[in-house]
């Protein structure tokens, strides 16, 4: 008998696509990692330099591929939060950590401001986790070099604040209220690289927590992104 296939959406298609790209890009970030780590004294600084950006652009499309999977998921209704209690600030402070990375090139300088000793709330930690990537890279993506990016993190009356400012090339008044959208890309970006979801995902996972996101921005001046969820 012959096999016959049903033909598939183009999304699931392409929701099935990124999910099976996942497993490959863990495995080279954690080979490269590996070898940067265990072999370093054998390496000279350019193979490290080399082993480097390979890891870093792996740790861009790891980005870009888990936006677009959790774009079809929210899409199609399957993005559930697995909320836990948690805290909050380790968590940003970890997020921080991670990107580290993306700032180094630029050699930009992250500011976190935080007063409270700290900061509990009940957030999915995946999805949350993918919310400040997303904002510290697009903070670090449109702004120049040695610029300075700024964290404010709050709690009050049960409701967790996080705010992020950045002084680069800002957006036109007459297209802010298009970022959130899929798939834009504004008339400041014609360079760099993406695929315009971040903010749309960000959005997405926002809203799923119950919380409000807003976006203030002067051309040529900076941007400043906030957003508040329930604690
Ligand atoms: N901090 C910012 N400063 C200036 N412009 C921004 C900033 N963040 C987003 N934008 C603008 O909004 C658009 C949408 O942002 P979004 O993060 O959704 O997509 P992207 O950065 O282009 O791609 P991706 O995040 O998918 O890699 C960007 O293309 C850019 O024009
Ligand atoms: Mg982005």
């Amino acid at each position: 008998m012959q096999n016959t296939f049903t033909p598939i959406a183009n999304d699931t298609f392409i929701a099935m696509f990124t999910h099976d790209l996942k497993t490959p890009i863990n495995s080279g970030i954690f080979a490269l990692e590996m070898l940067l780590k265990n072999s370093s004294n054998n390496l000279n600084d350019y193979q490290k330099e080399l082993l480097n950006d390979l890891l870093n652009s792996s740790k861009y499309m790891k980005r870009l591929t888990e936006n677009a999977l959790c774009k079809f998921k929210a899409e199609s209704g399957k993005l559930t939060l697995n909320k836990e209690k948690c805290s909050i600030k380790t968590l940003v402070k970890r997020c921080i950590e991670e990107t580290k990375y993306i700032l180094k090139d630029k050699k930009q300088t992250l500011n976190f401001n935080c007063v409270q000793n700290d900061i509990t709330g009940k957030v999915d930690i995946v999805e949350f986790t993918r919310i400040i990537n997303n904002l510290i890279s697009n903070a670090s993506k449109y702004s120049p070099k040695n610029s300075e990016i700024n964290i404010t993190l709050k709690k009050l009356s049960n409701r967790i604040y996080f705010e992020i400012e950045d002084f680069g090339c800002g957006i036109d008044i007459k297209e802010l209220d298009k970022a959130f959208e899929k798939y834009v890309r504004l008339a400041n970006n014609q360079k760099s690289a993406g695929t315009g979801l971040g903010l749309y995902i960000t959005k997405l996972i926002v809203d799923a927590h119950g919380g409000n996101i807003k976006i203030n921005s002067k051309l040529k001046q900076g941007t400043k992104i906030s957003f508040d969820i329930p604690a």
